[in-house]
């Protein structure tokens, strides 16, 4: 995210300056590419639904010293795009427990402990409980999905997450019907995250969504990626994915999930009400007050000459979410 105290990076008020921009190596992985293009086709052949992931080895071990989360791949949720490369994906983040740079979070997410875990199910629930992340593991079958991931910075990423809908864990816990709304509250250990001493947010990172938002089969409870488990710079061990909204939605490191019957107060929504709203819905009509929101910079396809992509109005779902927000003014919810 971009804070305020960064402004002078935005240039000509749609973009990151190049000085932001942490230097990557760009990878050509083509088997991949091929191997994903590969699974769709298949997918549409209707053949690949139940086919285990290693079956498939689409983004197999890109981590060698990383546990393995073995998946099957929902031909569904499979965008048919480069997939991009695992490098950029684990440093080139967002996570500002440990520092605001792109690249602290990889170099500074060694001290987070992601195990043991426990996520407590709270609030306007029959069956509140707290679970443990080996059990969270197990509550339902692993899914690996292919999401589109567009920051509201104006960079995206194609990234394949390993988890399952939050609905699965919803149904278990049963909301009573005082239930609105579903908030995130993620992990604020000054011990295990330095960025913590720095007070730009409040924390803990708080995200919330409305309930119908809540159980869309989009909404995916993520303990991976790339057939692995999450690295601690990409929100270890748990966090969800929201992929027709802009980034910072997706709360990282999640410890509490609380329903409640008001909308509950988010992060950034309180850092910069007028910038960043409850909703956040990818939506290129509607600008960011310092940037335009109409064009994206696909990490991992930014040489000098290449163009940005016109960024799609809900990320390219609104098939799975537009009816959601039917007769609401986008403008005023943004
Ligand atoms: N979650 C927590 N706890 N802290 C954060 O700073 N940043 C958000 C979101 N979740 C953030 C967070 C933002 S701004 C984005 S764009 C995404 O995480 C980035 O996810 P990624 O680094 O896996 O791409």
């Amino acid at each position: 995210m971009l804070i305020k105290r960064e402004q002078r990076i935005i240039l000509a008020g749609d973009d990151i300056a190049a000085s932001e921009i942490t230097p990557r190596a760009v990878f050509e992985n083509r088997r991949r590419v091929l191997q994903a293009a590969g699974a769709a086709s298949l997918a549409a052949a209707g053949g690949v639904l139940g086919m285990s992931r290693a079956a498939f080895g689409a983004y197999a071990s890109p981590n060698p010293k990383a546990q393995k989360l073995a998946a099957a791949t929902n031909a569904k949720f499979v965008v048919p795009e480069k997939v991009t490369p695992y490098q950029d994906v684990t440093t080139y983040n967002n996570f500002y427990e440990f520092g605001t740079g792109k690249s602290d979070p990889s170099e500074n997410a060694g001290t987070l402990r992601p195990h043991p875990w426990r996520v407590s199910v709270e609030g306007e629930v029959k069956n509140p409980k707290v679970y443990d992340i080996d059990e969270l593991l197990k509550l339902a079958p692993l899914e690996e999905r292919v999401y589109r991931h567009r920051c509201v910075e104006g960079w995206s990423m194609v990234i394949p997450w390993v988890g399952y809908p939050l609905a699965e864990l919803i149904k278990r816990v049963q909301p009573t019907s005082n239930a609105k709304f579903v908030q995130f509250i993620t992990l604020a250990d000054p011990s295990q995250m330095p960025g913590i001493a720095d007070p730009i947010l409040n924390w803990p990172y708080s995200e919330g969504l409305r309930m119908d938002e809540a159980v869309n089969p989009l909404t995916l409870l993520t303990m991976g990626v790339y057939g692995q488990v999450l690295p601690n710079q990409n929100g270890a061990p748990i966090r969800v994915v929201l992929p027709w909204k802009y980034g910072f939605k997706s709360a990282k490191s999640i410890v509490k999930i609380r329903f409640v019957d008001k909308q509950p107060p988010t992060s950034w929504n309180a850092y910069a009400p007028n910038e960043y709203g409850f909703y956040s819905n990818v939506n290129p009509t509607v600008d960011h007050p310092r940037w335009s929101q109409a064009t994206e910079r696909r990490i991992g396809e930014d040489g000098f000459f290449q163009p940005k992509r016109k960024t799609l109005m809900f990320n390219g779902y609104g098939n799975l979410v537009a009816s959601m927000y039917q007769g609401m003014d986008l403008r005023k919810y943004f």
